[in-house]
């Protein structure tokens, strides 16, 4: 296995994502780990250590701590940006300091043939230097190679930007192996994890669900534990996961808010508690959020009252559960980066979120977070290798406001029921067309893809007769963060037939919109 320490960059977790794809197992600890810890690891197989990032530029000489005992287990060492300049003063050499940090674009010359970068380049000078393309942080830099240590790699504003010790296979890069603007950067970690760690790259989800399952154990033990489960991707997978660990020492609260898809709490129920085996609670809450949303139209208002009554309905179900020592989330690897950059007040809420998560603090509960590592991606899998059906692992995401969001204006329940089943034959039917260029369904070419209720009535004509109904408009987008989007170019074909159906088949509703606004300036949702 492979040791991440971590010294607070905010791409830490990408470091175990690149090297989970070089089909290595690594785990994340924290930086200042004790011996003992370290030794440990050692008699557990240990095959090398990676140094992370910082994420602060205010550290100096004295708050650069690496425990010594890494440099002496014998194990190769890579130390990035931080954990370069950490290795380089450690061992010896000098670092310069700076508060002023710069990111960015960089070409870097990779001197001489290193074991890490040989034949490991993007493009090369007329002069014959080898050119790697990467995410430089510089500002703080080592300016004197520790003994032992010869260049390996340089840019004219970092002239050390990579060193070697090839001896004791110790290297620092200044630059960012792990984000994707570092074009050769897997190439670079799976050299070192594989090649210069000598480990397998035979590891895989499945060995992930095992090594998950171990972890989770020991974390609680005997304890009893309860998750809030929204029928999403997350707290299904987490769900599954739990329950493979330990059996119904876990109890799930499945909070029906009435504002769910159509027949989402029913294949909840089937696929996780009839197939699985999962101990689900499953509140029928619809009149009580009804009845709190009655006459609410601000959007805000009703994300509140809606986030609220869920915590107290949850609150409820799990204070009957006098033995539960832990509260599980499905928190995976984006929800902890984005409530980081909403700690540090960049992010601006535009609309406050409401996931099942993050809630009952008066619960005194401990935190289970099984997927925090995980990237959506990673999740997937990991639920399919759980055994959980691909249209469930694989569903766009919903919001923890359900439709709520998506009727414009006060909630009604038979504007939920109207809006239930014309979404139901937007989606059945973006899952039935293929897109003949790629072989892939219009539900997979898209991201997200919905009906909104807009409670205004339209005039229409149906056979002989007059009609005074509610109009229903489609949103389907494409976007890869979904921090912006695009109106997805649906066939006109495929539009007709989900109009024809839903103004033929859902009495109340005849006319049918599309969205065909981009965001920004528009949200995804309409609310
Ligand atoms: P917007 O509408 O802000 O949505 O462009 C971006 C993504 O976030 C989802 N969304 C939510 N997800 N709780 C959630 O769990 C919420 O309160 C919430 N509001 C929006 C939205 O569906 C889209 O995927």
């Amino acid at each position: 296995r492979i040791l991440i320490l971590d010294y607070g960059s905010q791409v830490t977790q990408l470091i175990a994502r690149r090297v989970r794809e070089a089909g290595v197992y690594c785990e994340i600890h924290p930086g200042d780990v004790s011996e003992e810890f370290l030794k440990e690891q050692q008699s557990q197989g240990l095959k090398g250590i990676i140094l992370s990032g910082s994420h602060s530029s205010a550290y100096d000489e004295s708050s650069l701590k690496v425990p010594a005992l890494v440099f002496e287990l014998g194990v190769p060492v890579l130390g990035i940006c931080y954990g370069m300049q950490a290795m380089a003063l450690q061992l010896g050499g000098k670092v310069s300091w700076s508060d002023h940090r710069e990111f960015g674009y960089a070409e870097v010359r990779a001197h001489g043939h290193t074991a890490l970068l040989k034949g490991i380049q993007d493009f090369e000078t007329p002069e014959g230097h080898g050119m790697l393309k990467v995410w430089m942080s510089h500002g703080d830099k080592v300016t004197e190679l520790p003994e032992g240590f010869k260049l390996m790699a340089s840019t004219p504003s970092c002239p050390i930007a990579g060193m070697a010790d090839e001896q004791r296979h110790f290297y620092g890069v200044q630059f960012h192996p792990e984000v994707t603007h570092t074009i050769k950067g897997q190439a670079l970690l799976s050299r070192f994890v594989v090649d210069i760690c000598g480990c397998e790259g035979d590891w895989n989800m499945p060995d992930y669900v095992t090594e998950a399952v171990a972890r989770i154990r020991e974390q609680v033990g005997d304890d009893e534990v309860i998750l809030g489960l929204s029928g999403g991707v997350d707290s299904s997978v987490a769900a599954a996961l739990i329950h493979k660990a330990i059996g119904d020492k876990l109890t799930c609260v499945f909070v029906d808010h009435g504002l769910l898809r159509l027949n989402e709490g029913k294949q909840v129920m089937e696929v996780l508690h009839e197939n699985l085996g999962v101990n689900i609670v499953h509140v029928n809450a619809e009149a009580k959020f009804m009845g709190e949303l009655e006459g609410v139209a601000d959007p805000e208002a009703k994300r509140k009252i809606i986030g609220r009554e869920f915590v107290e309905v949850f609150q409820e179900e799990a204070g009957k559960r006098k033995d539960a020592k832990w509260l599980a989330q499905g928190t995976i690897y984006p929800d902890v980066i984005e409530s980081a950059a909403s700690k540090t007040g960049k992010a601006v809420a535009i609309k406050s979120h409401h996931n099942v998560g993050g809630l009952p603090e008066t619960l005194n509960l401990k935190l289970l977070e099984p997927l925090r590592e995980l990237f959506k991606d990673e999740v997937r899998e990991l639920g399919i290798a759980l055994g959980l059906p691909h249209h469930m692992v694989y569903r766009h995401p919903f919001p923890g406001p359900g439709l709520g969001v998506r009727i414009l204006g006060a909630v009604k329940k038979e504007y939920a029921d109207l809006l239930r089943r014309a979404d139901a034959i937007f989606i059945e039917e973006l899952r039935n067309t293929i897109d003949p260029e790629t072989g892939r369904s219009w539900y997979d070419l898209t991201s997200q893809a919905f009906a909104v209720f807009l409670p205004v009535k339209s005039v229409g004509v149906m056979g002989d007769g007059r009609t005074y109904d509610y109009v229903v408009a489609l949103r389907a987008v494409q976007t890869s963060d979904f921090m912006t989007a695009d109106w997805a170019p649906l066939p006109y074909p495929l539009l007709a037939k989900v109009s024809g159906r839903i103004i033929n088949e859902v009495r109340g509703i005849n006319r049918v919109v599309y969205d065909v606004s981009s965001k920004p300036p528009a949200t995804i949702e309409w609310e």
